[in-house]
């Protein structure tokens, strides 16, 4: 615990100039940092080293490389370089981040494959390798990074400190493109959960010079930061607008329970239904904003206020109620639960019918209390929205992402502009920073102001910096324009985002239908931003998939190698 009088004077100092000026200027201009400090050098420091797939030996040269000239934390911005024996000028590189929860990213090995079922981004970097793609491990700082600063150990790694150190890792590869083999034209980089966001974020915000004070300060390449595809799997982003869309996802459930872990298990009371419910009825307002299109009709996607029947939400939530379904009849036809007149066969019969744990509860419910086969179609639908999400349970309580008075979750600490005060401290105490606007209005419009249990938020604030800083970290708003009085307006800072950036081309977005860590709605947001922009975007529910990532290593590599070619 931190004494608030120590806090405010550092917190003010740091807080002056988060985002510092966004004229525009030129991105690549010289920042007096040294390039030659960041020139790669193939012949020099490489290591041989070798990794199994499918028994074959692939071999490769490893370097490990720092990818700033001014590093903050030396041994955390590094990067390590596979370049395997088969890659050419014109191979793609795969940058898989290995990390979660918002924190540092660590240099990771390949890892040896046996099957093609192992999951696991190691296994992806080896399968990369063996077919001539280079890859790149970086590290990177995160919300968990510290180091000792004149005796007093101190967070170096939070608000856009790891999308920072992530830019100058690609600005390293982009600089040194003709002097080593692959191409920086063709980076792809991939990440799970909070790297899902990390990797969407590097591709989203390229080159924008949002960013450009924090790369000068780091010592980075001066050289593009824009990537050529991103291959996220349920990234936790959008997380200014993922409480309300939290709530929209179960509220009217029923469900009152919270399922943090089998031995954590909150009860939402009376008053936090009441607060679901007011944020539940926000987030219409930010979906409406957006103007999202459905794809493949051009129907607008429109979201109705929560209605307890489903169906009546509107084009947006019918447009999920088909992803679903999509989903489960992919899963169903590619399990060989199906028989040549459309019937599911006995092992069909028995995956519909037997009720299964999911996410360490068990609700006694069997996929067939939620989804339906029609075997004249071969499609599966979802019949019972309740039932679905009764089945997979809710994870966070009201606040997912921006609570305080719970706890403090990991994004706060994201969110924290006082050095000295470490994450794990992470319990609820005043004095940790809101991100959130529509929290802070949803307690006024609940009543609970001032209430027993959210006295913590009496003077809820967004400090302006934090709204800086979540505006640079939000990828949709440098996607989507933002629109006036609608929920995108409630960060200040998100229309300053938008058109700043080069976005990626190529994008393939995955998220597990059972995940609870955030709604679907988020990557379904991003994957129809994306769509509506013209991007090419694989985007997919991966049905029976828990919040989980590279479980689907083969086809992902594949996707590399068909937009690389
Ligand atoms: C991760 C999971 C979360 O629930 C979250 O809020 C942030 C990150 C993760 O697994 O990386």
């Amino acid at each position: 615990m931190w004494a608030t009088s120590m806090k405010f004077p550092f917190r003010r100092m740091v807080l002056c100039g988060a985002l510092g000026a966004t004229a525009s200027f030129s991105v690549y201009a010289s920042n007096g940092n040294n390039q030659d400090a960041l020139r790669f050098n193939p012949d020099s420091g490489g290591t041989a080293g070798q990794v199994s797939v499918y028994g074959q030996t692939v071999n490769y040269t490893a370097y490990t490389v720092s990818y700033v000239s001014k590093p903050v934390k030396a041994d955390q911005q590094v990067m390590t370089i596979y370049i395997p024996s088969t890659a050419t000028k014109n191979s793609a590189i795969f940058m898989p981040l290995n990390t979660g929860g918002y924190n540092q990213i660590s240099l990771s090995a390949p890892a040896d494959v046996t099957e093609d079922n192992e999951s696991g981004s190691t296994r992806a970097a080896a399968l990369a390798l063996s077919k001539g793609i280079v890859v790149v491990s970086p590290a990177g700082r995160g919300r968990n990074t510290t180091m000792d600063v004149n005796g007093v150990t101190t967070e170096v790694g939070n608000g856009p400190a790891a999308i920072v150190d992530l830019k100058a890792a690609v600005r390293y590869l982009k600089h040194n493109d003709s002097v080593m083999l692959g191409s920086a034209e063709k980076i792809v980089i991939s990440g799970t959960s909070g790297g899902g966001a990390f990797s969407s974020l590097i591709g989203a915000t390229g080159d924008s010079p949002v960013f450009k004070r924090y790369l000068n300060e780091i010592g980075a390449a001066n050289a593009s930061d824009s990537v050529f595809a991103v291959s996220p799997f349920c990234p936790i982003t959008d997380i200014d607008n993922a409480n309300a869309a939290y709530e929209y996802f179960f509220y009217g459930s029923g469900i009152t329970t919270v399922n943090r872990s089998s031995t954590s298990i909150l009860t939402m009371t009376a008053n936090d239904q009441r607060l679901s419910g007011v944020m539940a009825n926000m987030y219409p307002n930010y979906i409406n904003g957006l103007g999202l299109k459905n794809p493949n009709t051009g129907v607008p996607l429109r979201l109705n206020s929560y209605s307890p029947d489903a169906v009546m939400g509107g084009s947006y939530r019918n447009y999920l109620y088909g992803i679903l379904g999509d989903s489960a009849t992919r899963f169903i036809i590619d399990s060989g639960y199906v028989n040549a007149d459309g019937s599911l066969n006995e092992d069909g019969q028995a995956y519909m019918s037997t009720p299964t744990a999911m996410n360490g509860a068990t609700s006694g419910l069997a996929p067939q209390d939620f989804i339906g086969w029609n075997a004249s179609t071969k499609t599966a639908t979802l019949t019972s929205w309740k039932n679905f999400l009764r089945f997979m349970n809710r994870l966070k309580p009201v606040g997912a992402f921006d609570n305080g008075f719970y706890y403090v979750t990991g994004e706060m600490d994201v969110f924290n502009t006082d050095p000295t005060a470490l994450q794990n401290d992470v319990t609820v105490a005043e004095g940790w920073n809101h991100f959130d606007v529509n929290l802070g209005d949803a307690i006024v419009k609940a009543g609970l102001k001032g209430v027993s249990g959210y006295t913590s938020l009496n003077n809820f604030k967004v400090p302006d910096a934090v709204a800086q800083w979540a505006a640079m970290m939000n990828p949709m708003y440098f996607i989507v324009k933002s629109k006036r009085n609608t929920g995108l307006d409630v960060n200040p800072y998100a229309a300053q985002m938008y058109n700043t950036s080069k976005v990626a081309k190529h994008w393939r977005i995955r998220v597990g239908s059972y995940d609870r860590d955030s709604s679907p709605f988020i990557s379904m947001n991003l994957a129809t931003a994306l769509q509506n922009q013209g991007k090419d975007v694989d985007y997919k529910i991966a049905w029976n998939q828990p919040h989980s990532g590279n479980y689907d290593n083969v086809d992902m590599i594949n996707w590399i190698l068909k937009i690389s070619q």
